[in-house]
């Protein structure tokens, strides 16, 4: 990596030589994949060409950027063309989904925020950086950062939950892992959060459905994780797909510009969703493709990510007719080379293939998988200490579920470089952990859960298998009654098939699809000990087996080594300490829900507000149980009163009372009792994952500052300060009741 002064020199007098056309091929990033014959064709005749099409286009060195390889033979090769085909040797940037992980997957996103464990993400995420970098991969278009409050829309698996406290140490997390100390990082590559912004506010759940935000939602939720990212310095953003206030955010010069730019002091380039510049005449926004160029630049989009023939080769034009700035374009190009520079790719845009074999198949990044997952996983229920289970006094154990087989599924969404075969399922971990102790029967019990509607990665043949047509579901069920009654306990593994969640995943009910409830129920009645563990990104409707099921453990998809880590907390090798990272609803009616509401009208009857059920969630946000059990004993503060701009020190002492060292995540919420607006009840404001060995107590203090307390007023529509009186919870979850108070002004 260069200097500033030598890297600001290179990058003048490559704008300096660079033809218009040239200029614009940099802010053009193509996916680049051979699609099966006559695939696209009825879309795009560029797509059937898309190969071809593009190395001519990287030879003439008019391309900025690629996605979609990962082999690094194919990105030294493509390399080489872009660098040695025309007189100016500008190397490609080579983007991709590192979403959890390239070869070594790891458990998906939100999983990951279930840990609340900044350093266990930022080691998953370097893990995932230094195999990505290895093949030629520089930039990962994560993180994710989308606030989620709708468990029907399926990308809640991509980000860290519903909470902007939660979501922001995710993120930072998160670009400290990919990117290193400082971007340019040997191992380490570009950070791209996105979707920028309010992506997660679908209408109804409904992925790419319009957004309607409010400015106070907008400025104290969905932004607060994108600040984060960039005061992290993550070098990208990605805007995004949908309308925001009917304005589609990838042609929004308010959010690109006066927001991203002006208000969040970003530095970096921002990339387009895939070929969201030009369906801004999809949106019916843009007159036609051209038009949605100018406007996409113009907004603050530096590159377009195309599927198609991309709509910013009109600038060429449009620049020579004076509705583009050659200036705009010039700073478009130059944050791209910017980047390129810092990562070093002028000095060696390419890898060695041999090192790129070795660091792919380190054992210790699959050892950190697992470990990410027995850190991810939430104990929602352990009724009677059901659970850990003994494996010195198990004489037999019946695994059932289809997805407790299958190998595709314990890795999730969005992963493509993956080594299937090593993939450990559920029933292998349980039954490797039990060889030579207890029998272990696994039988499928129903038919793999079918989508209504094909998936968008269907048509790369990446799809759930379906029952053989001969499947016989009666006997089927029947074996599964039967290995559950000759047991002595039953792991019963449900959820969602992976094509069922994550993007164009949304889904307008929560229950667990296909049989899988008449098969709970099933084995429930067998009278067999039952303990549940779900796989699953959005929480889903167990309000039976919440009533039914002693022992109910969430391990969402977790990765590579996932079916060793669930074994190792299913008989206690680990203790489970994750903490849900949204609130779960007792069913769909309830959605959008989340924890960080206002008192309002009748907050007495808050739990009441449908007549036929319970408004309250089924489980709290951050709640999660453990192999032990904490105490807390008095809040305490050490100043009852302090200025507008002073801090408290929030302290309280957390009992182990158990016979077991545990990990608690604490966690402290605020509310003010009056000010300029309405506040949550229960604002996140602080957090911290402790271990605290059996019998022992610990002291965990909190800072409350004015960044905890300050935030974006509809009232004055600016950032506020208020004196008033303060209410403080500390906690094991949302629910916290250990209590003080303490005055500000
Ligand atoms: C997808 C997603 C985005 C992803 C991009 C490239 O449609 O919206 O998150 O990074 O396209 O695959």
């Amino acid at each position: 990596m260069t200097d500033t002064t030598e890297r600001t020199a290179r990058i003048d007098d490559l704008l300096a030589r660079m033809t218009t056309k040239q200029k614009v091929g940099q802010l053009i990033q193509y996916f680049y994949f051979s699609l099966p014959a006559g695939a696209g064709e009825g879309i795009d005749p560029f797509i059937s060409r898309q190969p071809q099409a593009v190395e001519a286009a990287l030879a003439e060195g008019v391309v900025g950027s690629l996605l979609f390889v990962t082999d690094p033979a194919e990105t030294n090769r493509l390399q080489k063309l872009a660098i040695e085909g025309n007189e100016h040797g500008i190397p490609l940037l080579f983007g991709f989904d590192v979403i959890h992980g390239l070869r070594t997957i790891f458990p998906v996103p939100i999983a990951l925020a279930a840990s609340w464990d900044a350093d266990t993400i930022e080691r998953a995420q370097t893990v995932a950086a230094r195999e990505a970098r290895a093949v030629g991969i520089h930039w990962a278009f994560a993180p994710m950062v989308d606030i989620a409050r709708d468990a029907r829309w399926g990308r809640i698996i991509e980000g860290a939950g519903e909470d902007p406290l939660l979501g922001s140490v995710v993120a930072a997390a998160q670009v400290r892992g990919f990117q290193g100390e400082e971007l340019g990082a040997s191992e380490h590559i570009v950070a791209g959060p996105k979707h920028f912004a309010g992506y997660g506010a679908a209408l109804g759940g409904r992925d790419y459905d319009e957004v309607d935000l409010s400015d106070q939602e907008f400025w104290n939720t969905c932004l607060p994780p994108f600040k984060a990212a960039i005061d992290a310095g993550a070098g990208n953003i990605m805007s995004a797909y949908m309308d925001l206030n009917g304005v589609p955010a990838s042609g929004n010069h308010w959010l690109l510009t006066e927001v991203l730019r002006d208000a969040l002091g970003f530095e970096g380039f921002v990339v387009t969703d895939a070929n969201a510049a030009k369906d801004l005449e999809t949106h019916h926004f843009a007159a036609d493709a051209a038009d949605a160029a100018v406007r996409a630049l113009n907004a603050g989009v530096d590159m377009e990510m195309g599927i198609f023939q991309p709509a910013f080769a009109n600038l060429i034009e449009a620049i020579d007719d004076g509705r583009v700035d050659t200036a705009r374009v010039d700073e478009a190009v130059r944050r791209i080379l910017v980047v390129k520079e810092k990562l070093g790719l002028f000095e060696q845009p390419y890898v060695d293939e041999a090192d790129a074999r070795r660091v792919l198949a380190d054992p210790a990044h699959r050892d950190e998988a697992q470990r990410a997952a027995e850190r991810s996983a939430v104990l929602l229920r352990n009724e009677g200490g059901i659970l850990p289970l003994d494996p010195d006094s198990l004489g037999s154990v019946a695994v059932i579920g289809p997805l407790a087989t299958s190998q595709r599924d314990t890795l999730g969404p969005w992963v493509f470089d993956f080594d299937l075969g090593e993939t450990v399922t559920i029933a292998e971990g349980i039954a490797t952990r039990l060889a030579g102790k207890a029998s272990v029967v696994v039988e499928q019990g129903v038919a793999e859960p079918k989508r209504t509607f094909p998936s968008m990665f269907e048509q790369f043949g990446d799809t759930s298998p379906s029952a053989p047509a001969d499947f016989d579901a009666d006997a089927a069920l029947d074996r599964a009654v039967r290995a559950a009654t000759d047991a002595d306990v039953a792991i019963v593994v449900l959820g969602e098939q992976q094509d069922m969640i994550g993007e164009n995943a949304s889904r307008s009910d929560l229950s667990l699809p296909g049989d899988q409830q008449r098969l709970l129920e099933a084995v429930v009645a067998t009278g067999t000990r039952v303990v549940l563990v779900l796989m699953n990104g959005r929480p889903l409707d167990i309000r039976w087996a919440a009533e039914n099921v002693p022992g109910i453990l969430d391990v969402w998809y977790p990765g590579t080594r996932g079916g060793s880590a669930v074994a190792s907390l299913l008989f206690g090798d680990t203790a489970p300490a994750g903490k849900l990272p949204f609130t779960w609803p007792r069913t769909v009616g309830q959605v959008p829900i989340h924890h960080a509401i206002t008192r309002s009208h009748a907050p007495q009857n808050q739990d009441k507000r449908y007549w036929n059920e319970e408004s309250t969630p089924l489980f709290p946000f951050g709640h999660g149980l453990g192999y032990t059990s904490f105490e807390y004993a008095e809040v305490r503060v050490d100043a009852e009163r302090v200025g507008l701009d002073g801090t408290v020190t929030v302290s309280v002492d957390v009992a182990n009372t158990g016979d077991r060292d545990g990990v608690e995540v604490v966690q402290l919420y605020l509310h003010q009792r009056f000010g300029t607006s309405s506040r949550p009840l229960r604002q996140l404001a602080a957090f911290e994952r402790v271990e605290i060995a059996a019998g022992q107590t610990e002291t965990v203090a909190f800072r409350i500052g004015p960044d905890e307390r300050r935030y974006w007023s509809a009232a004055t529509r600016d950032w506020v300060l208020d004196a008033t009186v303060f209410d403080v919870w500390v906690g094991g979850d949302a629910n916290a009741q250990a209590h003080a108070e303490f005055t500000v002004g």
